[in-house]
């Protein structure tokens, strides 16, 4: 099949030249309001009083709202009706929206919104792991526990064991286009919602709720996100509902964006964890039993912190097989912004927790960390099942990290490392391999599920739907390719249309990396449903199978006859023949008890490797990326180009996660890095020096749209090669481990020289 061609993203020119459409680029008619949140001023407390005499009387300002004021539902939470819009008595986090300004412009609603008075019965606010372990604060009662063996007595049976802890920080989205909705109001109270979300059938749900109409009353449109990265599963929300509710009261289009500092204090983040783990290991490294414990911070709300913490257990495993393990999760609640989907899901961090632990490992023995990672990886023979259970069939991590290790020239490098960093003090050099294998699904197996709206028009062109979107990944171009294939009609004749609850209901999150693997399939099914529609009535004409019809290169072909694609299409509408279906799409095979930890969570597991090599001035803490290497696993590629892209992006943001992007808090909750001035993301002088990206180059093994793997998220846990090689330089400074915690800023790589120098004495 002719589907993978390295096309470039559908919107790549508009996206350069500036002509790709936001939620807020959007026309909007006369008369469009503006929205913006009055937030919290402290941590915790109880609502004391709100006056806002200012607000109402300042320039603009049309109408203010409060709690009171909304008409139905006070909810949006993703489930657990925790997180009402508007604070309800009680504030949870300093930022949480406690009113909304609506007014005639966007600087006005921001203004006025400064003017509010609160006043609060101040309680003290919970903020740290230690805080919320002491005071038991927590979303589910107890620790959750999956085990498999008796880890302690393996652990204390082994001829070595080890023990460490690590803190692991969260992460800022820093999506390139904020939070943003758009609400028109239509007669009969109707809804048209325009949302920069992942997840427009959830937009919908609450704006339903928020209107007291059935779901069947709003459509929720998506064009494109400037970013996701699953800061955008839930987090839309709040501006969709408050726009809806807005435009219910006021019978006006509103709108609202976050400001960047709003969105960066008002908005979930990537969940921080501590990480502890005992270790009982042979003398070749090979783990006997390991015990972890997940400290999660979760922030005040729910959102999805309980299934971001299962992804964390579900990958403490990473591509090692632990024959004895005990993983403990305690999922803590505190009042800082609630935690949420950040690409991997919890499962980065669960992943960062045995990369350390192999790390340990071999510093303990004095042994290369590669040879310790392969003496520990899952055989290709398929015999050994993951700690909840699943058999891993599709290990291919040990011949790709081979290939890698092979192509990088690692071991060579290695030893070129080891000369350098004897013969200079001040720079040291460090190099590292790390693996990943992630499992792909949704946990939640219900999520599963895709459907999709094909039409074909009377004049041969496409129109293409289907509930997945598109939030810079590539989804849409990935599955106009698998519509023009299925159709053997050049991808320029598919027309790519926005999400729109009103074309394909009830759709998941684009999420879990799983949009174009069930996207995919949903289309295809109704793509082949109308070419069988065409290639029966030509088989009829023709007086033979329809399988005997050849559709390719635009052209249909049969019993020697040779139609243009448009020819057919004509005749079939001529002759009463629908050209237009759906399609629909169910991943097989899913079983899973979370609450045991056990069963089948994941279709397959798609896998890739990164060595990273890093020079560190020992002076300062600065460092460089020197070059990194990655081979990564997309299965048979849908399109390469776009697929490299994700493993460059996924990389890089992986590297900024665990180098310098750093959420800082003070005592009383308020997040100090709520800027790019103070939180730092990768930059372009920030990238290796040299980066060699590559793809695997096999089939899914598992039934997938046409053999391809799913690709979002997996490759942000190559970035964890450059955390293992700073961590290995720091490790040329003295004898100690250097028992490095992230973001491994410049001030704590400095520090951790200090400290291995010092334990050395
Ligand atoms: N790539 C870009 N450019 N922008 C994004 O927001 N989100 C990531 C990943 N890659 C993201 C991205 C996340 S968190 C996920 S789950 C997947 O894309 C979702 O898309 P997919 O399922 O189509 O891979
Ligand atoms: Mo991605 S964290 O599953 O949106």
């Amino acid at each position: 099949m002719s589907v993978a061609k390295p096309l470039p993203h559908d919107a790549a020119l508009l996206h350069v030249t500036g002509q790709a459409r936001y939620v807020d680029d959007i026309p909007a008619p006369a008369g469009t309001l503006h929205l913006a949140f009055g937030l919290s001023g402290i941590a915790h407390g109880r609502i004391t009083d709100i006056d806002l005499a200012a607000v109402r009387a300042a320039p603009g300002v049309v109408r203010v709202l409060t709690a009171d004021d909304l008409p139905f539902a006070n909810d949006v939470s993703a489930g657990a009706h925790d997180e009402p819009l508007l604070a309800d008595g009680m504030v949870h986090h300093l930022g949480q929206p406690v009113f909304l300004v609506v007014a005639e412009t966007h600087l006005a609603a921001r203004k006025a919104a400064r003017l509010g008075r609160i006043t609060y019965d101040e309680l003290r606010p919970i903020l740290t792991i230690d805080e919320a372990l002491e005071a038991g604060s927590r979303f589910e009662e107890g620790p959750r526990i999956w085990s498999r063996g008796d880890a302690a007595t393996a652990i204390d049976a082994a001829p070595h064991h080890i023990e460490g802890r690590m803190e692991i920080g969260g992460q800022e989205h820093f999506y390139l286009e904020g939070q943003a909705a758009f609400a028109l109001p239509q007669e009969n109270g109707d809804t048209v919602v325009h949302s920069s979300t992942q997840h427009p059938t959830e937009i919908q749900h609450k704006v339903a709720e928020a209107l007291g109409l059935p779901m069947s009353g709003v459509r929720v449109e998506v064009r494109r996100m400037g970013g996701g990265f699953g800061g955008k599963e839930s987090q839309g929300n709040a501006l969709a509902v408050a726009c809806a509710v807005a435009a219910r009261l006021t019978g006006r289009p509103c709108k609202m964006r976050y400001d960047r500092d709003d969105d960066m204090v008002i908005t979930g983040k990537r969940h921080d964890f501590r990480i502890s783990y005992r270790v009982g290991f042979d003398d070749q490294g090979r783990v006997q039993g390991i015990e972890f414990i997940q400290l999660c911070r979760c922030g005040w709300a729910q959102d999805l912190s309980l299934a971001v913490a299962d992804r964390a257990m579900l990958h403490a495993d990473n591509a090692y097989f632990l024959p004895n393990v005990r993983i403990e999760s305690h999922r803590l609640r505190t009042n800082t912004q609630s935690a949420t989907a950040f690409r991997g899901f919890g499962g980065p961090q669960g992943i960062v927790g045995i990369e350390r632990v192999m790390d340990h490992i071999a510093h303990h023995l004095g042994r290369d960390p590669l040879d310790i990672r392969q003496a520990n990886f899952y055989a290709p023979a398929g015999d050994q099942v993951t700690p909840y259970g699943m058999p891993v069939t599709d290990s291919i991590i040990g011949a790709l990290t081979e290939r890698l290790a092979r192509t990088s020239g690692y071991h060579a490098r290695r030893r070129a490392a080891a000369e350098w960093n004897a013969a200079n003090p001040v720079l040291k050099k460090g190099i590292a391999l790390t693996p990943v294998k992630f499992g792909i699904s949704f946990t939640l197996s219900h999520l599963n599920q895709a459907g999709a709206l094909v039409h074909v028009y009377q004049d041969g062109s496409i129109h293409l739907n289907h509930g997945g979107t598109e939030m810079g990944q590539g989804l849409f171009q990935k599955v106009a390719q698998v519509a023009a294939a299925g159709f053997g009609v050049d991808v320029s004749r598919v027309r790519i249309t926005a999400t729109d609850t009103g074309k394909v209901p009830n759709t998941s999150a684009t999420a879990a990396s799983s949009g174009s693997d069930l996207n995919g399939m949903a289309v295809k099914a109704a793509v082949d449903t109308i070419r069988t529609r065409l290639a029966e009535m030509l088989a009829q004409e023709h007086q033979c199978a329809p399988g005997d019809v050849r559709f390719a290169d635009d052209r249909v072909q049969v019993g020697g006859a040779d139609y243009a694609f448009e020819e057919v299409v004509h005749r079939a509408y001529t002759q009463r023949i629908s050209l237009s279906a759906t399609g629909f799409y169910q991943t097989p095979g899913l079983s899973w008890d979370r609450i045991r930890g056990e069963g089948r969570p994941f279709f397959y597991f798609a896998y890739g490797a990164a060595v990273s090599e890093v020079v560190l001035d020992t002076l300062t803490g600065e460092n460089r990326i020197l070059r990194t290497d990655i081979l990564h696993d997309a299965g048979a590629s849908l399109n390469p180009a776009l697929d490299k892209g994700q493993v460059e992006g996924g990389f890089v943001q992986g590297a900024g996660w665990l180098t310098t992007e750093e959420l800082v808090w003070d005592d009383k909750g308020r997040l100090r890095t709520h800027a790019p001035s103070t939180y730092k993301i990768p930059a372009c002088g920030d990238r290796p020096r040299i980066l060699n990206v590559a793809l695997w180059d096999g089939e899914n093994p598992a039934d997938t749209i046409y053999r391809s793997k799913a690709v979002g998220e997996p490759p942000l846990m190559h970035g964890i090669s450059v955390l293992m090689a700073l961590s290995d330089a720091v490790a040329a400074c003295g004898d100690a481990y250097p028992a490095l915690d992230a973001p491994a800023t410049a001030e704590r790589l400095l520090w951790a020289t200090r400290q291995v120098e010092v334990d050395e004495l």
